[in-house]
């Protein structure tokens, strides 16, 4: 209880300060009643905020300490409803003239009010409103954004009083301080809803550029999101007393969806590589091939004019020729079927890289006469990798991604709460044995953060739809993979447990 005026401006302002610092509208707004009922010893309030899109008012907080201290409260006690703007109820009536109505007992208002008072909600729970004090709230420009309603004014025994008119005005202009810090917040709220959505369709659609990746930063950020989550609520284990709070959480969610954007820098055909060779790359290998064959023709041809030139036109010569080229054409499909095998496959054997490298080596005539390799050097190089199909430069060139990632984040101005998204996101491929890369550092150099999003990295891209070096994996084969990483030291082990334990990989959507 307030004794004097000057008390009184004294809480109004420390209200201020505190209203100016919350930028989270919800736990603004459940801010500015809990301030407002102390300061005017009110046992309940609500709050409502104007939309002028629907004409409605939306019922946005409602805090009744009698009824909170009930034990039988239904959770749907103050559930969310919206209300016409008319001057026929009361919150409408203020939102519509800006008056302040303050009523000493709103079952007896005076029949000329013009507004009534719906008893519904005393009646479901057994609460009698009396005293209210409606105030509406009022931006700098005086556009009304909402109405705030204190209700049962309590005098030091609890009993339920008029609310004093010497409260009004006070009231009034903590409703004004309210309504600019309302403004604000939603201000900040709309930036940061664009700002995300803007990350959040230019990474999707850096993603999308292969079908390989597509999707992978937001099923990413949905782990990383739900692993943390789940840490905060872990209370055992050695990470029982860390809590990311809600801005570090921000941090990591933008980080998670931030991680792969240096993607941008890797050559679609390398990020899409899904064969050895590209399909152009292998139509001119066949088109070779074909030209061989005719070569082959071509120079037995050659052989029998040169037989008959002789007069030696002996019938088993020329039989033996044909023979001999029915054999180097068989030959050289044989060839091919090899080499279309060896472009698909994932793995090849020592015996199968010694066939490619004879390949490689066979020499034919070609147009103009020139010899040449049956392969190129840059063909070979493709086809001769033991594992997967990308070659060591192109897996430098994916591997590239987190500098590229770091680079662009850098250039973001990410300040104060969000200043380490280029740390955690930098290090993504970092694993704790020091094998991971760019800058093989180990577990004592690698934040919490950044491991919660390796983990989700990981299974995100063993359970993702068929990648150019892998078929997807499904989920218990892929858990399996996790826990094996974390037992030989790569992955945080506590980290994998809670992903495990916790079925975080069964998110569904993030949020
Ligand atoms: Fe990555
Ligand atoms: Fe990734």
């Amino acid at each position: 209880m307030y004794q004097d005026t000057r008390k009184r401006l004294e809480a109004l302002n420390k209200i201020g300060i505190a209203l100016s610092s919350e930028t989270n509208v919800s736990r603004l707004l459940e801010l500015i009643v809990r301030e407002a009922r102390h300061f005017a010893s009110a046992d309940a309030g609500s709050l409502y905020l104007v939309d002028l899109d629907k004409n409605c008012l939306l019922f946005e907080v409602a805090q009744n300490d009698t009824l909170q201290k009930r034990t039988d409260l239904k959770p749907e006690t103050f559930k969310p409803y919206s209300l016409p703007i008319t001057k026929k109820s009361i919150a409408g009536y203020v939102a519509i003239t800006g008056e302040t109505l303050n009523i000493p007992d709103v079952y007896n208002l005076p029949p000329k009010a013009g507004f009534e008072f719906n008893r519904d909600f005393d009646k479901r729970n057994r609460y009698r409103t009396k005293s209210m004090l409606n105030v509406a709230m009022k931006d700098t420009e005086g556009k009304i954004i909402g109405v705030l309603q204190l209700i049962n004014s309590t005098d030091s025994q609890g009993k339920v009083v008029s609310f004093g008119t010497s409260i009004e005005s006070l009231v009034s202009s903590l409703a004004s301080q309210a309504a600019v810090a309302i403004k604000n917040a939603q201000l900040i709220k709309e930036i940061k809803a664009v700002f995300e959505a803007l990350i959040q369709y230019s990474v999707s659609a850096i993603d999308a550029r292969s079908p390989f990746t597509a999707g992978h930063s937001k099923g990413v950020a949905k782990y990383t999101m739900a692993l943390a989550r789940a840490l905060n609520d872990t209370h055992e284990g050695p990470y029982a007393n860390i809590s990311l709070t809600p801005a570090q959480l921000e941090e990591l969610n933008y980080a998670a969806w931030l991680h792969d954007i240096g993607k941008i820098g890797v050559r679609e055909g390398v990020l899409d590589k899904r064969n050895r060779l590209s399909d152009s790359e292998m139509e001119v290998l066949t088109n070779r091939f074909e030209c061989i064959k005719a070569s082959a023709i071509t120079e037995t041809q050659k052989k029998k004019v040169a037989l008959f030139q002789g007069g030696g036109e002996n019938p088993l010569t020329i039989r033996e020729l044909d023979r001999e080229l029915a054999k180097q054409i068989s030959h050289i499909d044989q060839d091919l079927a090899f080499i279309k095998k060896v472009n698909t496959g994932a793995f090849l054997s020592e015996s199968r890289l010694r066939r490619l490298e004879e390949i490689h080596q066979r020499r034919y005539l070609g147009v103009g006469g020139q010899e040449r390799n049956y392969l190129t050097d840059l063909e070979f190089e493709n086809l001769s990798v033991r594992k997967g199909n990308l070659t060591k430069d192109e897996i430098e060139e994916i591997r590239s991604h987190v500098i590229h990632t770091e680079n662009i984040i850098k250039k973001v101005p990410f300040t104060g709460d969000l200043k380490r998204v280029p740390f955690f996101a930098a290090g993504h491929h970092e694993m704790l044995d020091g094998s991971g890369y760019p800058r093989h550092v180990r577990a004592e150099n690698i934040p919490l953060q950044t491991r919660i999003m390796t983990v989700a990295d990981i299974y995100e891209a063993l359970v993702a739809k068929d990648r150019p070096y892998k078929k997807s994996m499904d989920p218990i084969k892929s858990l399996a993979v996790l826990k094996e990483e974390a037992n030989s030291g790569r992955l945080d082990k506590e980290l994998v447990r809670i992903f495990i334990e916790k079925r975080i990989y069964e998110t569904k959507e993030d949020g």
